[in-house]
C-alpha cells in the first residue's frame, strides 16, 4: 500500500495514506515496526474505523489485553475501552472520564504491563484533549551518571489505588472512584518493576517509573526512597524538549509503545463539550532490566 511515513521528532512519526481497516500485507507490517522501534509515537491520520476495524488492526501486533473495567468496554468488540466525559440521558457516563489524568506507562501496575496501547479519536471537544507523551529514552540519556548508578538494576513498587499514592489525586468527575481505589488496595497486590527497563527488541534503557503507578522501592526506607523519586521525577519533567503534546485531528488513530514513554491525558474541556476515544491495549513481556 502506498502510505508516506512522516518523521516528525526522534520520538513521533505521521503515517499518511493507509487505510487501517484494511489487513495489512506483511512488508507494510513490517515497515511500521521497524518506523516504531525508532519512533514510539505513531499517528495513522485519517482513520475511520468501527470497535471491530480498531480491534482488528490492533490484534495485528499482538494480542489484546483483557478490560477489568467491563461496563465500559464496547459491545461491538469487547477488547475495546471506551474513555469518554458523554453521559447517557439518565446521567450515568459512557466511558471513562479520568483515565490518564496523571503522568504514566500504561498497566505497569501489572505484572505483565501492555505493550502498545491504540487510541483512536472518535470525537475530539472543542478546546483541550491534548495527550502529551514523555521520551522515557531521553529523560534516562541524559540522566546524571550517579542516579544512573543508583537506579540500575532495582526494582521499584507499581500500584494501582490512587489512594495509596499521595502524588496523585482522585478525579471528582467519577463516582465512587475513592470507594473502587479502596477496594483495589485491599484486592490488589503491588507488584515490583525495574526501575530501568531495558527494550526488548531495541536493547535501549529507559526510565520506567510514573508519579501515577510508582509509590515505592523495593528494599529501601521511604526516608531515602521517597527523596529519591522526587528527584528522579523532577528531572524526568526538567527539559520540554523531552515531552510532545499531541493534538488530535479528526481521525487519528495514535499507538504508542508503553515499554519507553510517559504519557498523560492533559483534560482542559467540559462536558456538554465532549470527547469520546477508543482504546485497545497490546500485550507485553514482563520488563527486565539488562546491563548495556
Ligand atoms: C490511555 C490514556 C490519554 C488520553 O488511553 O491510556 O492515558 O489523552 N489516554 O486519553
Ligand atoms: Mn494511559
Amino acid at each position: 500500500m502506498g502510505f508516506v511515513v512522516n518523521k516528525l521528532s526522534n520520538t513521533v512519526a505521521e503515517v499518511v495514506g493507509l487505510d487501517g481497516s484494511k489487513p495489512m500485507a506483511p512488508e507494510d507490517i513490517a515497515r511500521l515496526k521497524a518506523t516504531f522501534l525508532s519512533h514510539p509515537i505513531m499517528c495513522l491520520r485519517d482513520q475511520k474505523l468501527t470497535p471491530a476495524q480498531q480491534g482488528a488492526f490492533a490484534r495485528q501486533w499482538g494480542p489484546l489485553e483483557g478490560q477489568d473495567r467491563s461496563a465500559f468496554c464496547h459491545p461491538e468488540d469487547k477488547d475495546i475501552l471506551i474513555l469518554s466525559n458523554d453521559r447517557r440521558p439518565d446521567g450515568s457516563q459512557v466511558g471513562i472520564v479520568d483515565a490518564g489524568d496523571f503522568w504514566h506507562s500504561d498497566s505497569s501496575h501489572l505484572a505483565e504491563p501492555c505493550r502498545i496501547t491504540t487510541l483512536h479519536a472518535v470525537r475530539n471537544p472543542a478546546r483541550g484533549g491534548d495527550t502529551y507523551f514523555l521520551d522515557m529514552r531521553a529523560v534516562y540519556d541524559a540522566l546524571p551518571e550517579h542516579l544512573k548508578k543508583r537506579v540500575a538494576g532495582r526494582d521499584a513498587i507499581h500500584h494501582v489505588a490512587k489512594t495509596l499514592n499521595p502524588r496523585v489525586a482522585v478525579s471528582t468527575e467519577r463516582a465512587g472512584a475513592v470507594e473502587y481505589y479502596k477496594q483495589r488496595e485491599k484486592e490488589t497486590k503491588p507488584v515490583t518493576q525495574p526501575i530501568v527497563r531495558t527494550h526488548p527488541e531495541t536493547g535501549r534503557q529507559a526510565l520506567y517509573i510514573s508519579p501515577r503507578f510508582t509509590i515505592a522501592i523495593d528494599g529501601m526506607d521511604d526516608a531515602e526512597a521517597q527523596p529519591l523519586l522526587d528527584e528522579l521525577f523532577r528531572f524526568m519533567f526538567s527539559n520540554p524538549a523531552w515531552q510532545y503534546t499531541h493534538k488530535w485531528r479528526d481521525g487519528d488513530l495514535v499507538m504508542w509503545d508503553n515499554a519507553c514513554l510517559n504519557h498523560m491525558a492533559g483534560g482542559g474541556y467540559e462536558y456538554p463539550d465532549v470527547r469520546w476515544m477508543h482504546r485497545a491495549t497490546v500485550v507485553g513481556d514482563r520488563p527486565y532490566y539488562r546491563a548495556a
